[in-house]
């Protein structure tokens, strides 16, 4: 089994160049099956969910030609099947994307219901209120989401609650759609707007997208762009916490530092250094730091995503810190692991961490729960006195490209591992270090 493994106690130190965002990858390439000539599509991250959506794409008979390893074009105008239904596409949240595009596109669509992180529950009663709304109907069965419409008029639509996939979602059925859509209390989030500037690229008339409304005048037809993905506010996000944990000086590259503004306002508010550039940030910690209290919250609030990232390096900090996860109902569930190796952290009703720092991590063998929790115990094993071995490291692969390598380039050391030989070899080097 494929397992990570790392020995902790290094400052990781240097620069690291971030990867295209997953999040908005996911949403663009479901966008571009919208054209009936090719959308190329750049900066596209080398991960699981967008390796396992092109797939579903090429499924649908869309042309997908990967032109190299982080760029796709992409040919929506072969499409002849509207259901998608794989074992692995059943894994992903994303997969839901194509319900949209596909309506919107074609009037109908049959996508197998959406899996992902086991971060509680994930209902996507938004996504067919939106649809419902536009004159569609949408109905469960046997695990098949059906979307079905004779044709979609514009409507306008008040989200019940602020979500990231129903904001995209319905923005992708309602490009095409007759007259004005108007879509209210939608998710601001970066990866949001980004999907919304390839769709006006592509011919759509897309307006206000990063604010709560978002108006929409149909289009006819949509043609093909080259569009490149803006960087990875989470991975980016993930270094930042990285540095600070391991008491590093990092720059990281290839950033908007404006998507990063309330994790920098964080590390400052508990006591590091960080230096904003034009496209990178650099953080720089050398002592320990102090504890706070967060509380997730739709953008630009503090990113539910990198909830287990802080709580990590409030598990170090001094006094006591208090984490609340307003977004989803079950997403501490890498606490117990983070126990394993030392952190005292107590969960109450589900959604709070209280956390007491403690001075040192140790190395423990745990197991990934979910993508950003694993992320988190890879910095908590950074952090750690010894060595931590960690495994369901496939959640990890779904959403950061080259991780063991970014992390190496930095001085860390890490490296994945499938066989007890190799793990021996890898504490064998720790030893002598
Ligand atoms: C997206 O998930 C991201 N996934 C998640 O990233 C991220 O954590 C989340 O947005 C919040 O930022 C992708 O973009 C593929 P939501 P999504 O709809 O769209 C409730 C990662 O690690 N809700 O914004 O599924 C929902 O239960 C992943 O990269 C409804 O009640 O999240 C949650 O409480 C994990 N009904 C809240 O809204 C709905 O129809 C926000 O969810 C839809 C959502």
């Amino acid at each position: 089994m494929e397992q990570y493994i790392v020995k902790g106690g290094n400052p990781l130190a240097g620069e690291v160049v971030i990867s295209g965002a997953k999040n908005a990858a996911l949403g663009i390439l479901a966008a571009a099956i919208l054209a009936d000539s090719p959308v190329t599509i750049s900066n596209l991250p080398d991960v699981n969910d967008v390796n396992v959506l092109l797939e579903a794409i090429g499924e649908t008979g869309a042309s997908v030609l990967r032109i190299d390893r982080h760029t796709a074009k992409i040919n929506g105008a072969g499409i002849y099947n509207c259901v998608v239904n794989n074992s692995y596409i059943k894994k992903m949240r994303a997969s839901y994307y194509l319900l949209g595009a596909l309506l919107g596109k074609y009037h109908h669509a049959e996508v197998a219901l959406p899996g992902g992180c086991n971060i509680g529950s994930r209902p996507i009663d938004q996504h067919l209120k939106g649809f419902r709304a536009l004159g569609a109907t949408g109905r469960v069965v046997n695990g098949m989401v059906i979307v079905d419409a004779k044709r979609l008029k514009g409507a306008r639509i008040y989200f019940d609650k602020v979500s990231v996939g129903a904001t995209i979602n319905v923005m992708l059925a309602a490009t095409m759609a007759e007259g004005r859509t108007v879509l209210e209390n939608v998710a601001k989030e970066p990866h949001v707007v980004d999907v919304a500037n390839l769709l006006n690229a592509m011919g759509a008339s897309i307006k206000g997208a990063g604010t709560d409304v978002i108006r929409i005048d149909g289009v006819h037809a949509m043609h093909g762009v080259e569009y490149s993905v803006i960087p990875d506010q989470i991975e980016a996000g993930t270094f930042m916490f990285a540095s600070a944990a391991t008491r590093g000086d990092v720059t990281i590259r290839n950033v908007i530092p404006k998507h990063l503004e309330c994790l920098t306002s964080k590390l400052r508010e508990i006591g590091c250094e960080v230096s904003e550039f034009d496209d990178s940030i650099r953080v720089v910690c050398n002592h320990r730091l102090h504890c706070t209290s967060v509380n997730t919250m739709p953008y630009p609030g503090f990113p539910t995503d990198m909830q287990p990232q802080i709580t990590v390096l409030l598990s170090l900090a001094k006094g006591t810190s208090i984490v609340t996860e307003s977004i989803f109902e079950n997403r501490f569930r890498y606490v117990d692991e983070l126990s394993k190796m030392g952190a005292n952290v107590r969960v109450e009703g589900g959604n709070i961490a209280i956390i007491n720092g403690c001075e040192h991590l140790s190395g423990a063998q745990v197991s990934v729960p979910d993508l950003r929790a694993g992320a988190a115990l890879v910095i908590a094993a950074l952090a750690a006195d010894g060595v931590t071995t960690l495994e369901d490291i496939e959640y990890i692969k779904r959403g950061y490209e080259d991780f063991p390598e970014k992390i190496r380039s930095l001085g860390g050391m890490i490296e994945e591992v499938s066989t007890e030989r190799e793990i021996n070899k890898f504490r064998m080097k720790a030893l002598s270090m």
